[in-house]
């Protein structure tokens, strides 16, 4: 690992220390609005023909960097190798998203899950790591991922994307011992594939709970943020004297910001439906916020996609003049959910410079 930074602030904000901006990413940064990603995915022919390839996964990786002033790239792979590597034979058809062909229908199966050993099934991910990492040069820090294990567990067992979520609701409402059972094995798989990014380069990790807002608040707590609270206590939280922040974030789950920020993470992340001030003093001065504008801002006139990151960083700052530390203390800039693939490729532009104007201490 390379000892120093060019660019750090990403951490540092996660860190809540002092800032001269706003530091910047955006949820799925590599993927298909981009036409050189278009380009390399038809040569490469599918998706996890990318992921599997340590050199191709750094190309993508690399390429929203070189359009745009990013503070931080983000590992290109999918929150679904855990399950692939588990046997359960991921495959995606065309428009439909994520499938597997062997999903998990019985108390057997969950049995049978075993737990892996990351540098041998996934070991694609490690050496992809080792490859960005040292492509990267120390410019920014390179973000590693995992899904939640309720995330995991509800394509695990509906063996697809979901609407209703009936078949993991049905096991959750009548043998919820076999659902602990499984989330248990997840939050092991996740905690051993997390590190062992963090072995190989990564300088803070996110745990994308993407269905987490689809549970009842009780049931949040229980079948969720548990699973998370386990994997972070079992991370690797320092590297060469170096702090490795870790955030969570819930997609919809808005209302039990301080419930999250007992996580033992450094950092939530937040979507559109929130209130950046009313999130920062739910919070208070635990952890820091990632979020949170509206992909679909990408979407508006270089006038309204100013305004919008304009109002975002004032919701974030409320009380504070642009001038004063605290007034961006522990905020990361981000889109709310993963870019939109049919974004004009201008907007990610308009959208940084924006924060840079609107954030930068003179
Ligand atoms: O942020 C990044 O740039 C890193 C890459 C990344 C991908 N997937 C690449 C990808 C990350 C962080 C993910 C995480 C992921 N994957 C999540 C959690 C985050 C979220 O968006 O909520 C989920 C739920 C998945 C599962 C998954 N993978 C879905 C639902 C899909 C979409 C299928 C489709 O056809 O739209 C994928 C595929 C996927 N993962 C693509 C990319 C760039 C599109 C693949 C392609 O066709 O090129």
């Amino acid at each position: 690992m390379e000892k120093e930074l060019k660019n750090d602030l990403y951490i540092r904000a996660l860190l809540r220390e002092e800032t001269e901006r706003t530091p910047a990413w955006m949820m799925r940064q590599a993927g298909r609005y981009l036409p050189e990603y278009r380009e390399l995915r038809a040569k490469a022919g599918d998706f996890m023909s990318l992921c599997k390839n340590p050199e191709l996964a750094c190309e993508v990786t690399l390429q929203p960097l070189r359009r745009y002033p990013l503070d931080a790239a983000i590992l290109f792979s999918d929150i679904l190798t855990i399950p692939d590597a588990l046997g359960l034979g991921l495959y995606f058809s065309a428009g439909e998203g994520p499938h597997f062909e062997r999903p998990i229908n019985s108390l057997s199966d969950i049995n049978n899950l075993g737990i892996l050993d990351p540098n041998d099934s996934l070991k694609y991910v490690t050496d992809a790591v080792e490859t960005i990492t040292r492509e990267l040069k120390g410019e920014v820090p390179l973000i590693g991922f995992s899904g939640s294990p309720w995330t995991l567990a509800t394509y695990m067992v509906e063996g697809k994307s979901s609407k209703q979520f009936t078949k993991i609701k049905q096991m959750m409402y009548r043998e919820p011992d076999h659902l602990h059972k499984l989330l248990r094995n997840l939050a092991l798989n996740v905690a051993n594939y997390l590190n062992a990014q963090i072995e190989a380069g990564v300088r803070s990790v996110m745990i994308f709970d993407t269905w987490g807002g689809v549970l009842g608040h009780r049931e949040y707590r229980t079948f969720s943020l548990e699973y998370m609270s386990l994997v972070i206590s079992l991370l690797t939280r320092e590297v060469n004297g170096q702090r490795i922040p870790v955030t969570v974030f819930t997609k919809g789950g808005g209302l039990w910001l301080s419930h999250i920020a007992e996580s033992g993470a450094d950092a939530v992340g937040v979507d559109w439906t929130v209130n950046l001030g009313t999130a920062r003093k739910q919070v208070g001065n635990r952890v820091a916020i990632q979020g949170n504008v509206d992909p679909s801002i990408l979407y508006g006139t270089p006038e309204s996609i100013e305004q919008s990151v304009y109002l975002a960083v004032n919701d974030y700052g409320d009380g504070y003049s642009a001038q004063d530390l605290e007034f961006n203390r522990g905020h990361v800039f981000n889109l709310g959910h993963g870019i939109h693939q049919d974004v004009p490729v201008e907007s990610p532009a308009i959208m940084l410079e924006a924060l840079r104007k609107f954030t930068e201490r003179k």
